[in-house]
């Protein structure tokens, strides 16, 4: 006989994986929205060093690395949510604050792991298309919000679609909202943004709402990925003290505390890994444009192409694999005949648009 399942097991979608990690080298994972780069020595002797003391259990007050978030922001270290990657604060945050009955609104397409969130935990999706733009519609989004609402989540640069929004609008939103009903404002691509200007600026919103949580991570610009590191900013303690709850304590690893507090420290090569998705991502979106696809306006370290019509998607994605390039398939992100492309090094770019070229 075979195993019984929670009910909600039949619910969860299966988070599209991506795939070539077992390829080696000679591939460009252009598919996952990593960093192209790799993390300075200085971080990797950080984590080498905290490994001579795994045999104890990681510090489960992550002192060290709240404080030097709370010194860079100015947000006090109870207001400091951290996580096994962000995707760990943002299924907690949908255990603590949904259950049946509740309702959590969001743009779609958006981050594939927010539809999990209403699945595991019984509660509704509101699912509130994008303009035509493929920028969130923030009205459309308020007008949604009921007295079941208990959870907003915007991305700001969305992912997949890579437009973002300027903070007098999430402002202008935040303001349509009711205290009690959290919002999370997903930066995850926080430090790529113009739009935005810098990483400080939406901080001063949490000021204004203890309600909002900017969620952040170092998968991105901090090049740390593989280690799994993510915080939020709370704009109350209420919210960090929920998600630990209903987590385990032992939620990041001593590794990846030790490289994320170094990794901090040298803003040098976050910039670096900025000004070049900065460049590339032009260069990407104008070579694209030339071969007549519909590129958005990218703020965040990839780009979203729709193809042209009678273009068939799998098709694409199978000839780029077959170059070698591996890119994210619309169809697994919530749109048809789009691909989302992550910004590699100049060879990766290059590579890409060579086959994309012939492809097309
Ligand atoms: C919008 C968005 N939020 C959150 C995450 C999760 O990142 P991580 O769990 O690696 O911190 C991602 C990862 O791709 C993302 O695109």
């Amino acid at each position: 006989m075979a195993i019984e399942f929670a009910e909600r097991i039949r619910r969860i979608p299966v988070y599209p994986l991506a795939a070539g990690y077992d390829l080696g080298s000679d591939i460009a994972m252009l598919a996952s929205n990593e960093s192209c780069f790799a993390p300075s020595i200085d971080v990797l002797d950080a984590a080498n060093r905290a490994m001579t003391g795994v045999h104890r259990y990681p510090d489960p007050s992550y002192q060290p690395l709240r404080q030097a978030l709370a010194d860079r922001y100015g947000v006090a270290r109870d207001r400091i949510a951290l996580g096994n990657g962000s995707c760990d604060i943002l299924l907690a945050a949908g255990e603590a604050l949904l259950e049946p009955g509740a309702e959590v609104v969001y743009a779609w397409p958006a981050f594939s792991v927010y539809p999990h969130l209403a699945a595991s935990s019984g509660a509704r999706a509101i699912q509130v298309p994008l303009d035509a733009d493929d920028r969130h519609d923030l009205d459309a989004m308020a007008d949604e919000i009921t007295v079941a609402t208990r959870l907003v989540l915007i991305c700001n640069p969305n992912n997949p679609t890579s437009t973002s929004l300027p903070l007098e609008a999430i402002a202008a939103f935040m303001a349509r909202v009711p205290r009690h009903v959290c919002v999370i404002l997903d930066e995850a691509y926080v430090e790529f943004s113009l739009t935005v200007g810098d990483t400080y600026a939406s901080v001063d919103l949490l000021r204004r709402w203890p309600n909002l949580v900017l969620l952040r991570t170092f998968s991105k610009a901090y090049g740390l990925a593989g280690l799994r590191v993510g915080y939020g900013l709370c704009g109350s303690e209420d919210f960090r003290a929920a998600v630990d709850q209903v987590r385990q304590p032992f939620y990041l690893n001593a590794a990846a505390q030790a490289a994320a507090v170094e990794a901090l420290r040298h803003q040098d090569e976050v910039e670096r890994r900025v000004m070049h998705a900065v460049a590339a991502r032009v260069e990407l979106t104008e070579g694209m444009r030339e071969m007549g696809v519909w590129v958005a306006e990218s703020d965040a370290n990839f780009v979203w192409v729709h193809l042209r019509d009678g273009v068939e998607e799998p098709e694409v994605i199978d000839g780029l694999a077959a170059r070698g390039v591996l890119v994210r398939a619309g169809a697994a992100l919530g749109r048809d005949g789009s691909l989302r492309v992550t910004i590699g090094t100049e060879a990766e770019n290059g590579r890409f648009l060579g086959a994309l070229r012939e492809l097309l």
